[in-house]
């Protein structure tokens, strides 16, 4: 099976993230047809996978009183209403329990597993979503779980070895979505050696970024969301003892080597 090109642009263009999903008139969510859950499902585990390992799961949220608590957990609302709902997730639980019921032993690889694990679970995740796409429904990633982590593991009983990445929302959209820029590809795609941009060449990026983060018809500033996400006292500050702390309880913490 192949596309044009020019059909492949199509395609990704088509792409939007979408937070407003068709529900039903009592605002419950609209089930995928079986077929479809399928397709997706099978997509996920079609996707490639470093040493055939499969490092990574998705834990399927159906009911809605865990939606509901996963709503306040990610501050995502649309996590009630999609009609699927996923906690995409690194695992390196599953190998251990290889080893160990094939009476091995398993072995202490702590980055190892962060690196395997989180690769794993976006590749899977990515090959969801596309092929919802396929299909003609849109979705969205939800990093917001980052803001929830101990909540999470609790609520869904994740083991030791098993870290959530993000959530993944996916439904009919309901919403007139903007066609949102990236960045001049020079500045992402590099030929042979990195090309560090040049100021000039970031103070165009941000000009070409600024409507992403335009609100209410408001002109947008990107350098402005960088800095409320990235900059000094920004969420990721505030989600970094998060993640430690998350990767300490899953035995996933990185101590230092050099003693
Ligand atoms: C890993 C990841 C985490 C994200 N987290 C959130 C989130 O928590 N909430 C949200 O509304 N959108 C989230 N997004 C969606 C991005 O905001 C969106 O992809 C970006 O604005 C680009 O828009 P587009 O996908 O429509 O092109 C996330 C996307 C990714 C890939």
């Amino acid at each position: 099976m192949s596309m044009t090109p020019e059909e492949v642009r199509a395609f990704y263009d088509a792409h939007r993230t979408v937070r407003q999903y068709v529900t039903n008139d009592d605002g419950t969510p609209i089930p995928l047809p079986a077929d479809h859950l399928d397709a997706l499902l099978h997509a996920a585990q079609r996707a490639p996978t470093d040493a055939t390992a499969q490092l990574y799961s998705l834990v399927r949220i159906t009911r809605p009183d865990l939606r509901a608590r996963l709503v306040d957990l990610t501050t995502n609302a649309h996590i009630a209403t999609a009609s699927e709902a996923f906690i995409v997730c690194a695992d390196v639980h599953r190998v251990t329990r290889v080893l160990d019921v094939t009476a091995h032993q398993p072995g202490h690889w702590p980055a190892i597993a962060v690196h395997f694990g989180i690769g794993d679970a976006v590749m899977a995740g990515t090959n969801l979503l596309t092929a919802a796409e396929m299909l003609g429904y849109q979705g969205c990633w939800i990093g917001g779980v980052m803001n929830g982590l101990d909540g999470i593991i609790t609520d869904l009983n994740l083991p030791a070895g098993v870290l959530p990445f993000a959530a993944l929302t996916i439904g009919r959209s309901a919403e007139n979505t903007p066609y949102r820029p990236r960045v001049p590809r020079p500045l992402v795609i590099h030929t042979d050696a990195y090309h560090a941009a040049t100021d000039d060449e970031i103070r165009t990026a941000v000009e070409v970024m600024n409507p992403i983060a335009s609100r209410g018809g408001l002109p947008g500033d990107w350098a402005r969301l960088m800095n409320a996400y990235f900059g000094e006292g920004g969420s990721m500050t505030k989600r970094e003892p998060v993640l430690r702390a998350a990767l300490e309880r899953q035995g996933l913490a990185v101590e230092r080597m050099d003693g």
